[in-house]
């Protein structure tokens, strides 16, 4: 089973770029599922009914969420009925959304679990003892595990691979929008990167446009954001999951999106 991971889409440019560069990256990687994170979908930050409709329509199985899911109240009924969209598990459990999902991808009854990082983030609870009761949970229900968590720290999430290796087919960190080089299987069978990096545009600050982003850093007063534009990429990875519901390979994606 081949999973393609799109790392955080961001605004229009993400999504029409995302959207425009499909058909390509199905054709390289064949994937059998395809799971993008959606926080940013919506004008940057969050996502609504619509922008999470046009992430489905483009080809995404499942969307995963983070620390923006809930900017736009009016997408809560959304979040909280749509059984491909998730939000991180560690939240409150009253809050709109579930945390995990499992959908079938060639022949394999796959979770896709999210979950945030507890440092610099806010969540109800530690995700580690969150992982493991959901993992326990899935036992005789899925037969690979794939996890979102969005998460801040490099080291929080480099725990997170070690904490699920040999147990989920693949941790894959979203948040911070920068992808970093460290994918690899770890040697209990499970993918691993530290950040999938961004689906949106190069030519700002992690998808804000840059002349704003400066200005805040610059005068620490608050500015408003918009999503950058132009130099737009895809960025993510490609997992391999063998039978036995572990990682045969993780390879990153990052090409510039089809005009
Ligand atoms: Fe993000
Ligand atoms: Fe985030």
């Amino acid at each position: 089973m081949r999973v393609l991971f799109i790392g955080d889409v961001v605004g229009k440019p993400g999504r029409e770029g995302l959207a425009a560069t499909m058909p390509a990256l199905r054709e390289e990687h064949k994937p059998d599922l395809v799971i993008a994170n959606g926080e940013n979908v919506a004008g940057g930050v969050g996502i609504t009914e619509e922008t999470g409709r046009e992430l489905f329509e483009m080809g995404v199985d499942v969307i995963t969420l983070g620390n923006h899911a809930y900017r736009h109240r009016d997408s809560y009924g959304f979040i909280a009925s749509e059984q491909r969209l998730i939000r991180p598990a560690n939240y409150p459990a009253s809050n709109p959304g579930q945390g995990h999902t499992i959908v079938d991808a060639a022949g394999m009854r796959v979770a896709v679990v999210n979950l945030s990082g507890a440092l610099y983030l806010r969540v109800e609870r530690s995700p580690f003892p969150v992982a493991d009761e959901i993992i326990g949970e899935l036992s005789g229900r899925a037969d690979a595990i794939f996890v979102d968590f969005h998460a801040e720290l490099t080291s929080e999430k480099v725990a997170m691979g070690w904490h699920l290796d040999g147990r989920a087919a693949a941790v894959i960190g979203t948040h911070t929008h920068v992808p970093t080089a460290d994918d690899r299987v770890l040697p209990g069978g499970t993918a691993y990167l530290t950040d999938a990096g961004m689906t949106g545009s190069r030519a700002g600050v992690i998808g804000v446009r840059k002349e704003q982003a400066l200005e805040g850093f610059l005068t620490q007063m608050p500015v408003r954001f918009d999503s950058a534009e132009g130099d737009i990429w895809v960025m993510g990875a490609l997992v391999e999951v063998g039978d036995d519901g572990l990682a045969r390979s993780i390879d990153r994606v990052m090409v510039p999106a089809a005009e």
